[in-house]
């Protein structure tokens, strides 16, 4: 059984980020810039956006951020996204969510213009997606277990995939991504959700497992085919400790290879974020 190990991941590819803006700035060019944009105080908020602009900076990416208040309006939010757009100096921006709820947060993602759109939250990074547009930015979770399956080799042509958990932004990008015609991809995928019947049957059936359905212990060992690859996207917080959606232990026992929790997939998404704003830098540059 072999551990997919994120950090590991995340360090190869930080570490590919940074010899890449290494030679940008040594052609005397200037350096990519991300934007986050924080609305509000809630302290999960804080912390990712906090450690994307440590790691950006870490990579040599500018980063900013915009804290703005609670109270700011639909109107405020949307001229600061209207003049992000406007400005050349800015690459790629978030808005982080969830918003405060007086906030509409699909026109919000609206409003932001899609090649900026370093999420791949925009109806159009969505509708590029679905058509195999390589200019397309792709989610950072999917974009993540992309690269997993890339990095460690994992065929998933021809291959049975089970994902369970439909949210727009990990289970519905990630198979779509995975009945792509490209490798990874090619796979038969079934998207099981709250209103599935048969999930244990679709799960044992299945050559891997995309666990993104935010319940701690939801696959368990009885559901898993013997040699399958797990995914667990899960972050689920109980006492104060991080668990997946999979009964890790186990699980791990029956399986050929799965993704920890924490040390998985979650250090992956901010990886992915800069490959994206690297990417959104590149696309304007040529
Ligand atoms: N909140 C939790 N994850 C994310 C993310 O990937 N992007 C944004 N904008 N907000 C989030």
């Amino acid at each position: 059984m072999q551990i997919l190990d994120g950090k590991f991941l995340a360090a190869q590819i930080k570490a590919e980020i940074k010899s890449e803006v290494d030679l940008i700035l040594s052609e005397g060019k200037r350096a990519p810039h991300l934007v986050a944009v924080l609305i509000g105080s809630d302290p999960a908020s804080q912390t990712y956006v906090k450690s994307k602009a440590k790691h950006a900076e870490a990579v040599g990416i500018r980063s900013s951020v915009y804290e703005l208040d609670a109270s700011t309006t639909q109107a405020q939010l949307i001229e600061l996204i209207w003049s992000l757009n406007q400005d050349d100096s800015v690459d790629g921006y978030i808005v982080q969510l969830p918003l405060p709820k007086h906030l509409d947060e699909s026109k919000i993602i609206e409003a932001i213009a899609p090649h900026k759109d370093v999420d791949g939250f925009h109806p159009v990074n969505l509708g590029l997606m679905v058509a195999g547009n390589q200019n397309a930015f792709i989610p950072a979770t999917p974009f993540g277990i992309l690269e997993i399956f890339r990095r460690y080799s994992i065929s998933t042509t021809g291959k049975k995939v089970a994902v369970i958990g439909r949210s727009l932004i990990v289970g519905t990008p990630i198979s779509i991504l995975m009945s792509r015609n490209t490798e990874p991809g090619n796979a038969t995928v079934t998207l099981l959700h709250s209103k599935s019947n048969h999930v244990k049957e679709v799960c044992l059936d299945s050559d891997i497992i995309i666990a993104a359905i935010g319940k701690k212990d939801f696959v368990t060992a009885d559901m898993v085919k013997e040699g399958a690859v797990i995914i667990d996207v899960g972050i689920n917080r109980v006492d104060g400790k991080i668990y997946g959606d999979v009964d890790f232990e186990n699980v791990a026992a029956k399986c050929s290879a799965i993704t920890p929790v924490p040390g998985g997939v979650g250090l992956l998404t901010i990886t992915s974020l800069l490959q994206n704003t690297l990417k959104s830098y590149k696309l304007k540059q040529s």
